[in-house]
């Protein structure tokens, strides 16, 4: 046993220095992706390449769809197109010189923008001094924990919020109190900050909301006015009925005094003349 492990003992650090030696001969394998960020759904070009002159194989690995579209004569670098990726991943180019393989991989963090942001205020109209929330939601996004949601009241920020978690929906929700009667204007931004990935930030608003705000006041006044007008009707309708009734009543004594004197001037005149 002593003396098969004398003589191994030489082999294995043969073994290693010649590949330590090949090691630093070794070809390099290069990952080139047009985009590290991706929308969902998203197709792009990826590179895969070596420094290895002639090598045997080679590719790119990945859970995706993927498509060649053009190849070095030597097999030098392929270039592919991915798509469909609808979570983060990772590719990997691999090739194969001298016996050795060697491989190169780069993340790629997959992104769903923001695209359906929705404002809700909860109740829409408010007497001064009451409460209402304000709600906003979005849809889908990816990833949740580069989202920001702010609520708005005109240019001036009430709150924002940052999410984690895997949830497919966000959402923030801000009690306030009405304090003037002047109606408000609301607002919700989404913010998708991609910058930690090598991204940039999407921004995306939803449609401004008007919360109408009314003086409690208003609301007796409303009922005085409805009052006055009823009681202004009615007196309008009794004295046009007044009128009417009245009016038939003296045409129809008006009436009885022009039949005497119809009577009296269908009398011939010397009748007339003999009376007087
Ligand atoms: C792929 O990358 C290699 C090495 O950088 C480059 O020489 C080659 O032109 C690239 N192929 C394409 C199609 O861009
Ligand atoms: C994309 O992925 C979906 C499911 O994730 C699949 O149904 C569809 O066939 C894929 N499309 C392509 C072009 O691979
Ligand atoms: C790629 O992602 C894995 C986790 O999925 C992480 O451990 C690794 O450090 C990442 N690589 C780079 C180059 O960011
Ligand atoms: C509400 O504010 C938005 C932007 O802040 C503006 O575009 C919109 O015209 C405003 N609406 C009203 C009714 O003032
Ligand atoms: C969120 O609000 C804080 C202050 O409350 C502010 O410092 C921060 O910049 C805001 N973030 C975004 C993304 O608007
Ligand atoms: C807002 O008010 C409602 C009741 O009107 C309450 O259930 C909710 O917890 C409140 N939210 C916040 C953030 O204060």
């Amino acid at each position: 046993m002593p003396s098969f492990a004398c003589r191994s003992l030489p082999i294995t650090l043969l073994a290693l220095l010649c590949c330590l030696g090949s090691g630093e001969k070794a070809f390099e394998v290069y990952i080139w992706s047009e985009k590290h960020v991706v929308e969902a759904w998203e197709s792009w070009k990826v590179n895969c390449s070596t420094s290895c002159d002639n090598p045997k194989v080679g590719g790119l690995e990945t859970t995706m769809s993927k498509m060649m579209l053009e190849e070095h004569p030597q097999g030098k670098w392929k270039q592919f197109l991915v798509s469909n990726a609808s979570h983060d991943m990772k590719l990997i180019c691999h090739f194969t010189c001298a016996e050795q393989q060697r491989s190169e991989d780069l993340n790629i963090t997959v992104f769903q923008p923001p695209a359906q942001v929705t404002l809700r205020l909860q109740p829409p109209r408010v007497i001064v001094g009451e409460t209402f929330t304000i709600e906003c939601t979005t849809l889908a996004v990816k990833p949740l924990e580069s989202l920001t949601l702010t609520l708005l009241r005109g240019r001036e920020t009430l709150q924002n919020q940052t999410f984690e978690g895997t949830e497919l929906e966000a959402t923030v929700r801000f009690n306030s109190t009405a304090l003037t009667k002047d109606d408000l204007n609301f607002s919700c931004q989404a913010e998708l900050d991609l910058r930690p990935h090598g991204g940039y930030i999407i921004r995306s608003i939803s449609e401004s909301q008007i919360l109408e705000v009314f003086e409690p006041i208003q609301d007796n006044q409303m009922v005085i006015i409805i009052v006055v007008v009823s009681l202004l009707l009615f007196l309008f309708v009794t004295s046009v009925l007044l009128c009417f009734i009245l009016g038939q009543h003296w045409h129809r004594r008006r009436t009885g005094t022009y039949g005497v004197l119809a009577a009296w001037r269908r009398l011939p005149r010397a009748f007339r003349q003999r009376a007087m």
